[in-house]
């Protein structure tokens, strides 16, 4: 059974705020990111990182399309899929460990990939509000992992 938690980001702190507060829920998950242009996946990928403990600063893998960062024997594997408009494109990649990560994996534009992804995947879709720096998140996964996250985000919002 999967549930959504749908929340508001009011600006791009709060985002790598988010991201943080995922990587300790979603450890070892393989999180697809949806969301117009600019609405802030890279973003939530800097916080991702920074929960995981990377100190490497996270740029948008536009061009190179797949990131890898380590800390320890953590990794974090940031894929943009903006460019992978053929579905051959990714069989060129190597997306073993991307798939199955030891640590966590974001993938942007998730859409244009879907045929590989598995269906334990969490869903984020991020929509823009007519606020210029608010944001929408809408995440999907199992019950117990979404109750835990509102819990951390609930007790956050509190200090
Ligand atoms: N609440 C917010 N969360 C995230 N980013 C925000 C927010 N409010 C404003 N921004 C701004 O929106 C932009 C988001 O950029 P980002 O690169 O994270 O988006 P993206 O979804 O990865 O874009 P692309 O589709 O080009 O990959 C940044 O300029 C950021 O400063
Ligand atoms: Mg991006």
């Amino acid at each position: 059974m999967t549930k959504t938690y749908i929340l508001a980001t009011e600006n791009e702190q709060e985002t790598i705020n988010l991201g943080i507060v995922m990587a300790k829920v979603f450890l070892d998950q393989v999180i697809c990111v949806s969301g117009d242009l600019g609405s802030g996946k890279t973003h939530l990928a800097k916080g991702l990182a920074q929960g995981l403990g990377i100190e490497k600063h996270v740029t948008s893998p536009t061009f190179n399309i797949l990131n890898v960062y380590q800390n320890k024997n953590k990794s974090f594997y940031h894929m943009d899929a903006y460019r992978i408009t053929d579905e051959e494109m990714i069989y060129d990649i190597d997306t073993s460990e991307l798939l199955e990560p030891k640590g966590i994996s974001l993938i942007e534009w998730a859409e244009n990939i879907d045929f590989i992804l598995p269906d334990t995947c969490v869903n984020v879709y991020i929509e823009k509000t007519d606020k210029e720096e608010k944001r929408i998140f809408y995440i999907t996964s199992d019950i117990e992992s979404i109750e835990r996250m509102a819990g951390i985000v609930y007790e956050n919002t509190l200090r």
